[in-house]
């Protein structure tokens, strides 16, 4: 049986989201074991994880205080998971979005770990209670839930199953920390967790705006990149209502009725489909063509952007 030790990190699952998970603990100086059903996935993780480190390093944007060779050095693959469990205290699990698959790896990391190791999911929209429910090991249970690309945007949301034990979240927490994360506690399990109920709220009225043809798609993109989001990078929505007027209270004195009013306006949820998907998805591919090329570039130009405004950010944050 599986039982923990100070600074080995087992990853379940070695794509995408796996990969940047490797990335950032070995950032913060943990042993990374990772592993992968295809075997194949894990060399080319590793192979991935090489490239990347080394183009970190030469663009000065490598996290954490040790070379890329030297955090080279500190990841390495496993050929099962009790290998990539043995001597972790904490084991992410990076498996795909499927409840049945979720299951069955905690059912197996359940039998193969002590009472010392956390268990947490990078579900991003599985709830705690369903992919939880049953284990032994359940208070030392959670979802970490990152914001892709993780290495360059650092919200990590946890969210606890009811009987996870607090200090399986003050633990998560303080590792999310000292990665270099910024993880906040999601108190309640609810459907969308903090970050999708926000994110689906502007997708929504965005949607809505353009389907009653008041703004057009790319105006309305226009609203968030040149408008709201270039706040929203620093500081939040509330801390925005405290700034706008003389402190929330005073926000609230003046604007609230306004904000009332143009939220009983909102009508239901929009479909997503039919002319209005068509009227978006034509203006979406005049900008950037959905073929794979254009799509990788674009994501290669927003991770870019997405670097320096990291850098960005921890040189407001030093001064
Ligand atoms: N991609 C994102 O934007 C994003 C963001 C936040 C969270 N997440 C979550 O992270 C998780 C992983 O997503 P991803 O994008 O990295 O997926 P992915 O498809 O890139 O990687 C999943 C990996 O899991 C492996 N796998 C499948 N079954 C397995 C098993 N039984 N044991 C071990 N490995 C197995 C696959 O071979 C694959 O390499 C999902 O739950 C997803 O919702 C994804």
């Amino acid at each position: 049986m599986a039982s923990s030790a100070a600074g080995v990190v087992a990853i379940v699952g070695s794509g995408l989201i796996g990969q940047s998970w490797g990335m950032l603990f070995a950032s913060g100086g943990f042993k990374v074991k990772l592993y992968d059903i295809e075997q194949q996935q894990v060399t080319k993780a590793l192979e991935n994880i090489r490239k990347e480190m080394k183009l970190l390093e030469q663009a000065g944007s490598l996290k954490g205080s040790l070379s890329a060779e030297e955090q080279l050095s500190l990841i390495r693959g496993c050929a099962s998971v009790e290998e990539a469990v043995e001597g972790a205290m904490h084991i992410q699990e990076c498996v795909p979005e499927n409840l049945e698959l979720k299951r069955k790896i905690f059912a197996q990391l359940d039998r193969a770990v002590d009472d010392t190791i956390v268990l947490s999911s990078s579900t991003s929209c599985l709830l705690p209670s369903q992919l939880f429910a049953g284990l032994a090991h359940v208070k030392q249970c959670i979802v970490a839930h990152p914001v892709n690309p993780p290495y360059y945007v650092p919200l990590v949301e946890l969210v606890p199953h009811p009987e996870t034990s607090p200090a399986t979240v003050d633990r998560t927490h303080a590792l999310m920390q000292k990665i270099g994360q910024s993880p906040i506690r999601v108190l309640k399990e609810i459907d969308g967790f903090a970050l999708n109920r926000l994110q689906f709220a502007i997708i929504s009225e965005a949607w809505r705006l353009v389907q009653e043809g008041i703004v057009s798609p790319s105006d309305l993109d226009l609203v968030m990149s040149d408008g709201l989001g270039m706040r929203y990078a620093f500081i939040g929505p509330l801390e925005t209502m405290h700034l706008n007027a003389e402190g929330m209270l005073s926000y609230c004195d003046r604007y609230r009725e306004s904000i009332k009013r143009v939220l009983k306006s909102f009508g239901p949820v929009p479909e997503f489909s039919g002319p209005t998907v068509e009227k978006v998805n034509q203006a979406m591919c005049v900008k950037i063509p959905d073929d794979p090329e254009h799509l990788a570039a674009r994501r290669k130009w927003r991770d870019e952007c997405l670097m320096s405004l990291a850098r960005l950010k921890r040189q407001m944050q030093s001064q």
